[in-house]
This record gives structure tokens, C-alpha cells and sequence, in this order.
């Protein structure tokens, strides 16, 4: 594996409050990585840290073999950062916007039209180029904050939460999107979300909790390791203590909610042998545990190491 981005014991205090704390991960490059977190994780404050508009207060962020804090000018070269808040001016239009971030980068005269041209192909805003920034709707907007972002041809891409406040046919936009940059291009995709089903196609799933990574791996291995299949069953009136009863003998942990009785991650024979009391039961529930509750139950687990 060639790691891209590499952090290491990155830790950023605020007076006594701690928001990043001692956190330490890599970015192989070309995957999609996905930075997971509720409100107040510290997503944001990490994504700037890597993207070296925030100063650490210790521990360290390599980028491509190169130290962020020293090598602050080399490092926006090679990495395009769509920020959680839109960024471009409102007054411009989205070729003004984009004419002016392309100039930083010494993107001029037939270069810049040549580019223009192909990124907004790529993106398909063709159709939006000579309308000021604040008439696009949110999915345009967001758009077009990618085309900034992308518009020097990055080997990375950090987005923070780009999805957020989209409807879903945006959403499924921006994915898109996502995974043509990522696919046609190679490049690099970290980004962060409160979207669990999002992160789904990631390759990789870091979750951040109160400024502790506190799970990774794939979609898969996390919900296999965290989420819970259920089994609802509703016994007849009367019935209850009876179906207690025969749940007990054949040891299976219970809960009892409401006029439900529920058993977490029963084995298919555990099921068979609790139907078999079908003259107790009136109807049941199956739920295959998904990746909201490996999410749900991520926090829960570690809320305790994290206070
Ligand atoms: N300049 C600052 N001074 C003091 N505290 C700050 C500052 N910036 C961020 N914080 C605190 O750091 C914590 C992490 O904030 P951050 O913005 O990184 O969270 P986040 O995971 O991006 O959350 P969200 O999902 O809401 O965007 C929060 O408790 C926030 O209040
Ligand atoms: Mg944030």
C-alpha cells in the first residue's frame, strides 16, 4: 500500500479543550476514504489541518513524502479542498469565480479557457457558466465548488461534508461525481460525513467520536463487528410469560419492550427452534442489522473510553 496521506499523533488544543486528540491514520493513495463523525467529532478541524489552513498543536500530516507545516505551498499544489461552507463569490459568475482561482495558480489566457472548458464538460455546468454564484441552486453551487477545487488538477480531493443540505437527487449527484474523479482520474477522495450510507463505498471508514478515532475498517467489516440483527415477536395476549418461559430454556438473552419481546443476533436455529412456539407468538419482525446502527452502536460502545 502507498499511503498518501499520512497522520500521526495529530493532536489540536484549543486553551484546555482538546478537539483532535492524538489521532493517527493513513490515506492509500487513489481509494476513497471517508472521515465518519456526529457534530463536534473534529472532522473539520482535521480536514484543515491536512489541507494547511490550520496549524496543528502537535504530532504531525505527510502528504505525497512532504511535512504540511513545511512544505505548506508544494502541498496546496497538489491537494483541491471543497469546504463545508460554499466559498466562492456570490457577485461573480461561475466563470469569474473559477477565472480568478485558476489565476492563483498561474492558470491563464488559452490554458484557462482550454480548462474551462473540460471541467465544466466533466462536471456538466456548461449550461450555468455566465450565471452569478448566488442564483445556482445548492446541488449547482456544490458543483461548481468541486470545479474550483479540481480546477488546477489536484492528486487529492478533501471535501467536507459535500452532501450536507442536498436533496437526494443532488446528493446522488455529487456522488457521482465523486466516483468519476476517482475512477477516471485516480485521484485521491477523503472526505467526511455524518452520512453513513454514503461512506457504503468507501475504502476505507475511519470513525471519529470526540476527537478519537474510535473504529475503522470497510462498510462490511463494521457492520459485521457493530450492528445488531434483531427478531421482534409479538406473543398473543396472555402469552407473554409463557414464550418468556421457553425463551429462557433455551438460553437466549431477551429484552422486553412494550408488548414486544426482542432477541439480538439469534443464530438462524435460534430462530427455527423460537417459531416453532407459533401457537404463542401472533406475528414477528426480522431486521438485519445495518450500517446506521454499526454507526449508533460505534458511539454507544465507545462513549465511555471517549470521556
Ligand atoms: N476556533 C475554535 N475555538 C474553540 N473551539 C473550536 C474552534 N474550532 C472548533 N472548535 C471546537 O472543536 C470541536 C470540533 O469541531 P469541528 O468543526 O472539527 O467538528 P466537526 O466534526 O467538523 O462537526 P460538524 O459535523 O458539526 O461540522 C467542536 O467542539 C468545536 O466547538
Ligand atoms: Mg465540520
Amino acid at each position: 500500500m502507498t499511503s498518501i496521506i499520512s497522520v500521526k499523533n495529530l493532536r489540536k488544543t484549543y486553551q484546555h479543550k482538546t478537539v483532535v486528540d492524538n489521532i493517527s491514520f493513513d490515506v492509500e493513495e487513489g481509494s476513497l476514504f471517508s472521515f465518519l463523525g456526529p457534530n463536534g467529532a473534529g472532522k473539520s478541524t482535521t480536514i484543515n489541518i491536512i489541507c494547511t489552513v490550520l496549524n496543528a498543536t502537535s504530532g504531525e500530516v505527510i502528504i505525497d513524502g512532504q511535512n504540511v507545516k513545511k512544505h505548506s505551498k508544494d502541498i496546496r499544489k497538489k491537494i483541491g479542498v471543497v469546504y463545508q461552507q460554499n466559498v466562492l463569490d456570490n457577485l461573480l459568475t461561475v466563470s469569474e469565480n473559477l477565472r480568478f482561482r485558476a489565476s492563483l495558480f498561474g492558470i491563464l489566457g488559452k490554458e484557462f479557457e482550454d480548462r474551462l472548458e473540460a471541467v465544466a464538460k466533466e462536471l456538466d455546468f456548461q449550461n450555468y457558466l455566465n450565471q452569478p454564484f448566488h442564483t445556482l441552486s445548492g446541488g449547482q453551487k456544490r458543483r461548481v465548488e468541486i470545479a474550483r477545487a479540481i480546477f488546477h488538477e489536484p492528486k487529492i480531493l478533501l471535501l467536507d461534508e459535500p452532501t450536507t443540505g442536498l436533496d437526494s437527487e443532488s446528493r446522488k449527484t455529487v456522488w457521482e461525481i465523486i466516483g468519476k474523479l476517482k475512477k477516471t482520474f485516480g485521484m485521491t477522495i477523503f472526505l467526511t460525513t455524518h452520512y453513513l450510507e454514503e461512506a457504503r463505498n468507501s475504502d476505507l471508514i475511519t470513525v471519529i467520536n470526540k476527537g478519537k478515532i474510535v473504529a475503522a475498517g470497510s462498510a462490511i467489516s463494521l457492520q459485521k463487528k457493530y450492528s445488531c440483527d434483531r427478531l421482534l415477536l409479538y406473543p398473543y395476549k396472555e402469552a407473554m410469560n409463557h414464550l418468556i418461559a421457553n425463551v429462557k430454556n433455551i438460553s437466549l438473552p431477551y429484552t422486553i419492550f412494550d408488548d414486544r419481546l426482542v432477541i439480538e443476533n439469534p443464530s438462524v436455529n435460534n430462530v427455527l427452534e423460537i417459531l416453532k412456539y407459533d401457537s404463542l407468538i401472533d406475528s414477528f419482525e426480522f431486521f438485519k442489522g445495518n450500517l446506521d446502527d454499526a454507526f449508533i452502536n460505534i458511539l454507544k460502545q465507545t462513549e465511555d473510553s471517549v470521556l
